[in-house]
């Protein structure tokens, strides 16, 4: 694990030299290496596959509502499914829109090191695939990657906090724990690794001190980025380590575990608030945004990323090149797979509105 992590490492920092200013506007083409025996196909008619992973999560509803939608505009028909979490469904699933006659595939995988098998099926029937927001690991059968920039993601997690703390001037030491995702999901690798770059120098002067002693990335990953999960880590922590202590910040990878970290904070901890990160602005944690629990999210506009992967489809099932803006970043251990990169965005209770209501993603109705 720590091995893998340090060539994920090596690969972020790789993205954040070459890749820092990657945004949803600089695209460039490229060409994709599956699906050349794919059989006729057409822009704008045809049957599109999306597998998205759950329910559960506010976001992924969003993406998957976002993608039928756009999709249907465009003019294909759509077979969305979403697997509960459960890696087995999401085979099925994915075995059934091949047999079903999709002509492409979007996919959002629950554990990227799974889908070798239908994928593989995928492509001897010529149907390509589009990696969803996550990488689909060791799989030649993956045209096309569509994201948001993962290491921007962290690195301006830990910037906000090295610039709320000033960790540069301020005396210090401050307290902070850490949160991160589910080991199988890819991005959680990009999102612990971007913020770690900044932050760990912090660490390592014993400026950031973490009480726990839980650093590394398998000590603070979340199975299933389970609010429950995190919830229960952040009560022993507590239990443990501020009885009498203040805690200063709470570094989590994205809202469903910073939720569990500020329900457990509320019900255990008496010392004055953390500043707590987030991903994906959930309403539930934009609430929290705006009741001074959560300090910082990131705005990850899912209707771009939809418009984004639409595309991709179209240019496939034209038989053309889909646009990406970054051929070099994400190594799936079967070579690189071309991507686009929108552009993550920092959110914060001075923002807010302007970022999530005007520009409707939510209505203020929503976040009541
Ligand atoms: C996504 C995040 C999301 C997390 C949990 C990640 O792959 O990029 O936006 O919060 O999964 O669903």
């Amino acid at each position: 694990m720590k091995k893998r992590f340090q060539k994920l490492l090596a690969i972020g920092l790789a993205v954040a030299m070459t890749f820092s200013l990657a945004a949803c506007t600089s695209g460039e083409s490229s060409s994709s290496t599956a699906g050349s025996t794919a059989a006729k196909t057409e822009a704008g008619s045809g049957k599109i596959g999306v597998a998205m992973p759950t329910k559960d999560l506010q976001r992924w509803n969003q993406d998957g509502e976002n993608m039928k939608k756009q999709l249907e505009e465009a003019g294909y028909e759509v077979d969305l499914q979403y697997a509960s979490n459960d890696v087995a469904t999401q085979v099925s699933q994915i075995e059934n829109m091949i047999s079903g006659g999709c002509q492409a595939l979007v996919i959002a995988s629950i554990d990227g090191e799974s889908l070798g098998t239908p994928l593989q099926a995928a492509k001897d029937a010529g149907i390509q695939v589009i990696a969803y927001d996550r990488l689909i690991m060791n799989s030649d059968a993956v045209s096309y990657y569509a994201t948001f920039d993962n290491y921007m993601v962290g690195t301006k997690q830990g910037e906000y906090i090295k610039d709320t703390l000033d960790l540069d001037n301020a005396a210090g030491p401050f307290n902070m724990e850490i949160f991160t995702g589910d080991p199988g999901d890819n991005n959680a690798n990009f999102f612990y690794g971007g913020a770690m770059d900044v932050l760990k120098p912090y660490i390592e002067s014993g400026k950031l001190v973490v009480q726990s002693g839980q650093k590394e990335f398998a000590e603070v990953a979340t199975a299933d980025w389970s609010t429950e999960k995190a919830q229960a880590r952040m009560d022993a922590i507590i239990a443990s380590n501020y009885a009498d202590k203040n805690l200063d910040v709470v570094l989590c990878s994205n809202d469903s575990t910073s939720l569990g970290v500020e329900n457990s904070l509320e019900a255990n901890y008496n010392g004055e608030w953390p500043l707590v990160t987030g991903q994906d602005c959930d309403v539930a944690n934009t609430k929290n945004l705006i009741a001074d629990k959560q300090a910082m999210d990131i705005f990850k506009d899912t209707r771009d990323l939809a418009k984004q992967t639409v595309s991709m489809i179209d240019a496939i099932m034209g038989g053309g090149k889909a646009e990406t803006n970054d051929n070099e970043t994400y190594d799936n251990g079967t070579g690189i797979i071309p991507s686009y990169l929108c552009e993550p965005v920092v959110v914060t209770k001075d923002n807010y509105k302007e970022i999530l209501l005007d520009s409707k993603y939510y209505t203020e109705d929503d976040l009541k």
